[in-house]
């Protein structure tokens, strides 16, 4: 009787839709969703879907659970949440070096940064966006491949509505193909995503890594859920930049990487960024800067803790972070984050049924390079910074044998900054990506965006291309360049590797360390410049 009476509600719930607004509904039993015209009508978006139980009082700090409780008033969607920012305070250094280096000049002055905390953010941020092609509903289209976007921000930054897929939705519906199902996802963030542990009995099932498994909950939702919004769920390509690159590893790797567990086919990492070395010792470090900050003495006690508070010491700790990183972040547990990534991915402890493409860009190191350093010093400093629980026989080794001060032209820089902006670009992000080609046996697809300028996440202004003539910088957009790199991804998430896909463009990596090197006059292949011994420093050598 209970089943019946909710199918005939659902039924009621249909039909006053269609008669007022003829726009889809999707029921999900516990939630009801409201479609609503987008991309100049192209498609439906299914915004703020929540996939898990807010993550709140008990819930806090803690493995996301699935969502359970029953709210069946549709949801239309217009209510955003994304979860709660913060940013490291080194911007203001390093983002002027990187327009005086590249332009000569100080960055455009733009819009006055906010004061005080984004509306939409709320500790209740475990949601999700679908974009369903209007061919779902309108012709009763199924089975679309899907492309699920995992977004970047350092694991403190970011949010599922930051990028408009318009773009790359058109390019799937081109010449009357059917397109794709797209998915936006936000993940808990900062000392919410990936809050320390305290020593206290009480702290047992605090998770470090929340923010992961948030991205797991997700992806699990999408196996569950897809089919109703005209996805395949055996069709699903997961793809993401910077923190999202580095999370989508973590993906492969999580759990030792065991073949077929995670819940996706195909995988595209675009400059996988990550701390480097954050252990255990580093992690107690941060809870005892939160603890005493908070002034409490375990993370039990700071679920008391309202959410203005815990926002507020988040922005405190997160800005106060010393160059190039962010204080929060995926931390080795053993478990979901088994190891160090690079050492996950170098000895093959990844799902390897999954098909991987992985990139880094030309001018990586420029985001995260502190201008301040002239001397060795310096540099030894910012690393002993970067990686607090590495010994000081390590940075010597860093400082005098894999980038050694010599300027002479036989190392790839010629000066004290450039050595840094290389070290800086090759521990954060190009190392990674070398160690995920690795980690697949060289059987990746790779390439190097060095499109001037080619700064850090440069490219996503590419990925999401709407005709605007400028990236998120304010640099010039190639249009022709944008077009075909979406043509890229909308092949590998139709078509994958199939007959007819774009994607094959990009060599295999195979011994001979190939990639394709995409520049403002054409794409190249080349030796990949990461597969050498610094990068063999940074995936073996730090840690041996
Ligand atoms: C929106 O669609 C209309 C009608 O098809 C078209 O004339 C217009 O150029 C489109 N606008 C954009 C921004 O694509
Ligand atoms: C139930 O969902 C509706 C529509 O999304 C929302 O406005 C309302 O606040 C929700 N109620 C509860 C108790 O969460
Ligand atoms: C839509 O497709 C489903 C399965 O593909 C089918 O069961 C259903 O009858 C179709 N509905 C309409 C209105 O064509
Ligand atoms: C900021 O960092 C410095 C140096 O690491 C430390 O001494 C200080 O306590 C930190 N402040 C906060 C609010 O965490
Ligand atoms: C993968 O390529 C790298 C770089 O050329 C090489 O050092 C390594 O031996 C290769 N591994 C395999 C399994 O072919
Ligand atoms: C890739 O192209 C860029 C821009 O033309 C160039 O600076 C760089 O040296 C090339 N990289 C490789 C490895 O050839
Ligand atoms: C854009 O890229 C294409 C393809 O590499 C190139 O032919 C063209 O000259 C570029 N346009 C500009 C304005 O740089």
């Amino acid at each position: 009787m209970k089943f019946r009476s909710s199918i005939s509600q659902a039924f009621m719930v249909l039909a006053l839709s269609d008669a007022t607004l003829g726009l889809p509904v999707v029921d999900l039993l516990t939630s009801v969703h409201q479609g609503s015209l987008e991309g100049n009508g192209t498609f439906y978006g299914f915004n703020n879907v929540p996939y898990a139980e807010p993550p709140l009082g008990e819930l806090r700090f803690r493995v996301p659970i699935p969502k359970i409780s029953i709210n069946r008033t549709v949801n239309d969607g217009s209510t955003t949440r994304i979860c709660p920012q913060a940013s490291g305070a080194w911007f203001g250094l390093s983002v002027p070096f990187l327009f005086e280096t590249l332009t000569g000049q100080p960055p455009p002055s733009g819009p006055a940064p906010p004061s005080g905390p984004d509306p939409r953010e709320s500790e209740d941020c475990l949601y999700l966006n679908v974009k369903s092609p209007r061919k779902v509903f309108d012709n009763n289209l199924s089975n679309l491949p899907v492309l699920v976007w995992i977004h970047g921000g350092g694991f403190t930054m970011g949010y599922k509505d930051q990028f408009d897929p318009t773009g790359l939705m058109a390019q799937g519906m081109s010449n009357g193909k059917n397109g794709f199902v797209y998915v936006g996802i936000n993940y808990r963030l900062g000392l919410f995503g990936f809050p320390p542990k305290g020593p206290s009995f009480r702290d047992w099932d605090v998770a470090t890594n929340a923010g992961l498994y948030d991205q797991r909950l997700a992806l699990l939702w999408v196996q569950k859920n897809i089919h109703k919004f005209g996805g395949n769920p055996n069709q699903v390509t997961v793809m993401g930049e910077s923190a999202g690159g580095s999370s989508i590893a973590a993906q492969l790797t999580a759990f030792y990487g065991i073949d077929g567990e995670a819940p996706f086919n195909r995988a595209v990492i675009q400059s996988p960024a990550i701390r480097p070395a954050t252990d255990a010792t580093v992690y107690a470090g941060v809870y005892q800067q939160f603890s005493s900050a908070a002034g409490v003495s375990s993370m039990d006690q700071a679920r008391d803790l309202t959410t203005t508070q815990l926002q507020s010491l988040n922005s405190a700790i997160v800005a106060n972070s010393s160059f190039g990183h962010f204080t929060f972040g995926p931390n080795v547990d053993g478990l979901f984050f088994p190891d160090e990534l690079v050492r996950s991915l170098s000895s093959r402890r990844v799902d390897s049924s999954v098909d991987v493409i992985v990139a880094y860009n030309l001018n990586e190191g420029l985001l995260f390079t502190d201008p301040r350093v002239t001397d060795n010093t310096g540099f030894k400093n910012y690393f002993a910074g970067l990686m607090p629980s590495i010994p000081a026989s390590k940075i010597n080794q860093l400082a005098t044998t894999v980038y050694p001060e010599d300027f002479s032209g036989a190392q790839p820089y010629t000066t004290q900054i450039q050595r840094l902006v290389l070290a800086v670009a090759e521990s954060l992000i190009h190392c990674n990506a070398f160690a995920t080609d690795l980690g697949y046996n060289n059987q990746t697809r790779s390439y190097k965006f060095s499109v001037w300028p080619g700064v850090h996440s440069a490219d996503t202004s590419y990925t999401f291309y709407n005709g605007q003539p400028v990236d998120n910088f304010g640099f010039p957009i190639n249009a022709t360049i944008a077009q075909h790199f979406q043509k890229w991804w909308v092949d590998y998430t139709t078509l994958g590797e199939g007959s007819g896909s774009s994607i094959t463009e990009i060599p295999i990596y195979t011994s001979q360390a190939k990639i394709l090197n995409i520049t403002d006059t054409g794409n190249f292949v080349v030796r990949d410049p990461a597969a050498g011994a610094r990068c063999r420093f940074w995936i073996d050598g730090l840690y041996n």
